[in-house]
């Protein structure tokens, strides 16, 4: 496999194109086809791009100027000449003014009835009471949002990440199916949906690249992806795109009462709704739903990967809210994943950032589902010999063997699973696995506490493993994301001794000083290049509170929680505070920490023993030292209750109580469980009790529900 790169050619990334001789320049530009041709599968095919966009830019143009200067050198396959290599250089950034969110899977019948009743009891509805939902296929292609003012289309953004997406205008206006003009719109109308390839066209798109000699891809969804994500939209006018309307951002003035409603007013404007959406009054009508374009699936002439449920009601649907990144109020009900039969060659041990050793299959390369895979994921030894988290049988306790034939799925984008095992194909000789008791990277002992599934090295930050994945993760995209500092230049300042924790990548510039000399010595590593690094850590010594949290690498706390974290606590030093005061299972900080919707004691738990931990605490000091941490913005600064702690208490008789803290939260309240001094409101329901009388006592300000409801503009 061809190596990514963030740097140059490694002995003449540095010359000038001028400076080059032919021998060198033969030798660079077949580097450069490597990498560039590496970085178009990676991007185009697998939609995984490992190197930055300025990167694979500056790889290009260097590409370009070497090929001018030495016009006969110019390889066949130059990358010049490659349809559809080019990364988004040229798309601006749109920021979406209501976020792009995506949905929360369901995979079997009984997830589609937690569903249901999730929302009845959030709702406090009784198990018989109404309840509509709309049924319709989820599109396996990428979404856009069309922004109308006036009737006009103005804008068309991808998602991105969800937040901030590719401006794509031009290429959508490409579309067929997207109307330029519309009449009897809101003034403002954003329209989402999904942009799709028909299995027709990309079939006729295929055969016609294989012609041209062209890029072929390997599904529709990755040749609706490529072909959108042209900088010439003449190339996206040539590609045959489809688009379904299915849901709305930003409107001036509402389309309807439900959802329903909503697409077909999208549909009497022009867009193209799916003809399967139908209205199920409950799990059973939707999961019968789900069965009829299951059976359909293959003659749709497009492809689908489940069928999308939303509540009909819209009014509902604002009741329900999100939670980080989904609606509560939809889900996705997917089709069993794709299925394929290899033979596992190997099975391999990683050390992660938590000291956890997780064993990866090593798979005999396999397509499955248009994607080749070649590694699955063994979860931890009892897995391995069939056996789940509470000791019963998975696979009717079969176990996995080197040599075995596998069943390889993948479910959604997530890194592929083994199903089954064969056991009349098993090899003779095979020998039961034997999870190591020693860390394979440092020798320190490899711990199974009780109660824990997972073995664990206890070499802390002496495992280079862990040391070097902490890093990883603190630069990664959700984290740090420093532009030119990637998972393999981590590797490389780690093995040279530079960085060994986060904060010894702030003191880089001033340890290598202006002249940069180590650095440049370093294979790959240019004065410019070098310099821009710097600039780049630079750039994020100003950064937001969630990412920070997030990018400690604290077990249990992924991004979301991390939002969470920083959204209630706000600032980095009321959440150091909070941390350090907390003891595990005591006292009104760890009270307070419990609190928060999404965070259970496990994480508070991980949370407060990380603060505890001399080295980790001293690591997390150094590094917060090197940075201004931004306050975490109260979400909704506006509202009459944004930054208040609120109590609620006694029997709520419009809401319930779930519903009434989200809400809260939502409108940037903080909801405690107790009443302290720093309780700012007390919202007492029938039946309030000590904690009434406590509010009284401290003479904090009481009120009943309707009270509140009026209060935040719900009555
Ligand atoms: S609704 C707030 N409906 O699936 C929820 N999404 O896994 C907005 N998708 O990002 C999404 N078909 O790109 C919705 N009928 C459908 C869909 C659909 C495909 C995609 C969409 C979304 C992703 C979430």
């Amino acid at each position: 496999m061809a190596q990514s790169s963030e740097i140059g050619h490694p002995q003449t990334g540095d010359v000038a194109v001028d400076d080059l001789s032919a021998d060198q320049a033969v030798a660079e530009l077949a580097w450069l086809a490597e990498q560039l041709g590496a970085a178009n599968t990676d991007y185009h095919r697998d939609d995984a791009p490992k190197i930055s966009d300025a990167t694979y830019d500056f790889l290009k143009r260097r590409n370009t100027a070497i090929e001018k200067r030495f016009p006969k050198q110019k390889r066949s396959d130059s990358p010049s000449d490659v349809v559809g290599g080019a990364i988004s250089e040229g798309f601006g950034k749109i920021q979406h003014v209501v976020r792009m969110l995506s949905l929360g899977n369901a995979f079997d019948d009984d997830d589609v009835h937690e569903f249901d009743q999730r929302i009845r009891k959030y709702l406090g509805l009784e198990v018989d009471a109404p309840l509509t939902f709309t049924a319709e296929p989820k599109i396996d292609g990428l979404s856009l949002s069309l922004r109308y003012e006036n009737g006009q289309l103005v804008q068309a953004a991808t998602r991105g990440d969800g937040a901030t997406g590719e401006n794509v205008t031009a290429n959508a206006r490409t579309i067929a199916d997207i109307p330029q003009m519309i009449a009897g719109a809101p003034e403002v109308l954003e329209v989402r949906g999904e942009v799709y390839m028909s299995h027709a066209d990309f079939a006729a798109l295929n055969a016609r690249q294989t012609e041209a000699g062209g890029k072929t891809f390997s599904n529709p969804r990755n040749a609706a992806a490529g072909s959108l994500r042209q900088l010439d939209a003449e190339i996206t006018k040539a590609r045959p795109l489809k688009f379904f309307a299915y849901a709305w951002g930003d409107l001036s003035a509402p389309l309807a009462d439900t959802q329903s409603g909503a697409i077909d007013r999208l549909n009497e404007l022009g867009f193209s709704t799916n003809p399967l959406t139908q209205n199920c009054d409950g799990p059973k009508a939707m999961i019968a739903h789900y069965r009829k374009i299951e059976a359909q699936r293959a003659e749709l002439g497009y492809d689908i990967d489940g069928v999308v449920y939303k509540v009909d009601d819209l009014a509902l649907q604002r009741r329900l809210g999100f939670r980080s990144t989904t609606p509560r109020w939809a889900i996705a009900h997917k089709f069993p994943a794709e299925l394929a039969w290899t033979v596992m060659e190997a099975i391999d041990i990683q050390v992660g950032r938590t000291g956890a050793l997780s064993p990866v299959a090593r798979l005999r390369p396999v397509t499955v589902g248009g994607v080749v895979v070649s590694n699955a994921t063994l979860h931890n030894e009892d897995y391995i010999a069939g056996r789940d988290g509470n000791g019963d049988p998975i696979r009717e306790g079969r176990d996995l063997r080197v040599g075995d034939w596998v069943q390889v799925y993948r479910a959604g984008d997530v890194i592929p699973k083994i199903k089954d095992v064969d056991l009349s194909r098993r090899p003779d000789n095979t020998v039961a696995f034997a999870m190591p008791k020693i860390c394979p990277e440092c020798g320190s002992d490899a711990i199974r506490e009780a109660g824990d599934a997972v073995r664990r090295c206890s070499g802390g930050i002496i495992c280079p493993a862990q040391a070097v994945e902490k890093l990883k993760h603190f630069v990664s995209r959700a984290a740090f994301d420093i532009e030119g500092l990637g998972a393999k230049q981590v590797e490389q300042f780690y093995a040279d001794g530079w960085i060994a924790t986060p904060a010894d990548i702030f003191t880089l510039r001033a340890r290598f000083g202006e002249g940069l000399q180590q650095l440049k010595n370093r294979e790959g590593w240019g004065e410019k290049s070098a310099a821009n690094l710097f600039d780049a850590i630079d750039e994020k010594r100003e950064i937001g509170l969630a990412r920070v949290i997030f990018s400690l690498g604290i077990r249990h706390v992924g991004e979301n929680s991390a939002a969470l974290l920083a959204n209630h606590y706000t600032s980095w030093a009321a959440f150091e505070d909070a941390m350090t005061t907390a003891q595990v299972a005591d006292g009104a900080a760890w009270e307070e920490l419990n609190s928060i919707d999404g965070v259970g004691a496990v994480m508070a738990t991980s949370l407060v023993t990380t603060f505890h931990q001399e080295a980790e605490r001293a690591s997390i000091d150094r590094l917060v030292a090197q940075l201004q941490i931004q306050d975490a913005e109260a979400r909704a600064t506006d509202s009459p209750v944004a930054g208040k702690t609120v109590v609620f208490t006694g029997t709520l008789e419009r809401m319930t109580r779930a519903e009434a803290k989200a809400r809260a939260e939502s409108l940037g309240a903080k909801v405690s469980g107790s009443v302290s001094a720093k309780t700012d409101i007390l919202v007492a329901g029938p039946g309030a009790g000590s904690k009434a009388k406590k509010a009284a006592d401290l003479g904090i300000e009481t009120m009943d529900e309707d009270t509140w409801l009026a209060m935040i503009g719900d009555a």
